[in-house]
């Protein structure tokens, strides 16, 4: 098989951003060959004119969820950029509780946090250690929801075991003897922490009021492959999927600045966070 002509190239390029609004630029023809390039191979398919038109001619979408896995970057790490982690620790866990137990007589209300492209599971599982370590044990009821386009990834994040270098990046080593039991040369995330979080598979690009409201929204590092419209609709969307003054967390290289209004950026200490404008 030769190199990717323009006309494949382009031909994956409005395949893929139709199934996942992922924009590949022109500089990115190399990564299209490397990740689907064996796609190709395996199938002993001609090139990827053949790989479109087998995936498109599949009614089981099989094909359709391998290049969605093999296109798709899923890098993550536990306690990715620490900050947003200080401010759910100091700030928002702590307020979010009182609000609840303030709100109404009885029980209080869960609180709801959402990992809007959560990978392999690192970041919703960091956050759900930090709030066992913030709340207790039976401090509060929570419910997270880990989401992601990728089946691939969000199978490992149901899974939830992890190999030496993946807990080596983020994951700090109280909090691996506390939560982590060895299985093999790698890590298994304690039952009780694992079955806090619960996995829908959700394309950002489509409809997302069904994900009900949040208290806080984690939406890092995946905006970034969108182009400027497309990030515009989808924080316009997810800030209807937030509570009054519920928080969005976005990547610490993001800014929301000149793409949703609807946005005001706070700061904590060093984490920046958005609340919706009054
Ligand atoms: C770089 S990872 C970010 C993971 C995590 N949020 C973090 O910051 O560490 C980006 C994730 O976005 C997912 N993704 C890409 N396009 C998506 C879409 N349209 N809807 C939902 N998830 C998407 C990918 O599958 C990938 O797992």
């Amino acid at each position: 098989m030769g190199a990717i002509t323009k006309e494949e190239f382009e031909a994956v390029c409005a395949y893929v951003y139709g199934l996942t609004g992922i924009s590949l630029d022109n500089t990115k023809a190399y990564l299209v060959e490397t990740r689907l390039g064996s796609l190709v191979k395996e199938l002993g398919l001609s090139g990827y004119g053949a790989l479109l038109a087998k995936a498109k001619a599949e009614a089981a979408k099989h094909l359709e969820k391998k290049i969605i896995d093999a296109i798709t970057t899923n890098e993550t790490l536990f306690f990715r950029d620490s900050a947003p982690f200080e401010l759910l620790r100091e700030k928002i866990l702590p307020e979010v509780a009182g609000r609840g137990k303030k709100s109404a007589p009885g029980k209080p209300p869960p609180i709801r946090i959402w990992s809007a492209a959560c990978s392999t599971g690192q970041e919703i599982y960091s956050i759900a250690i930090t709030a066992k370590e913030v709340l207790g044990v039976n401090g509060c009821d929570i419910r997270l929801i880990g989401s992601d386009i990728s089946e691939a990834a969000m199978n490992a994040a149901r899974e939830a075991v992890y190999s030496k270098f993946e807990i080596d990046r983020g994951m700090p080593g109280h909090l691996v003897d506390k939560y982590f039991a060895p299985r093999g040369h790698k890590w298994q995330l304690h039952p009780a922490v694992k079955s806090m979080a619960e996995f829908r598979k959700v394309n950002l690009m489509g409809p997302l009021e069904a994900m009900g409201k949040f208290d806080v929204i984690f939406c890092r590092n995946v905006a970034i492959y969108f182009s400027q419209a497309d990030k515009a609709k989808l924080f316009e969307r997810l800030a209807k999927c937030l509570v009054k003054d519920g928080y969005l967390i976005i990547g610490s290289t993001e800014s929301l600045r000149g793409v949703c209004p609807a946005f005001e950026l706070k700061m904590h200490g060093r984490a920046a966070y958005y609340q919706i404008k009054d």
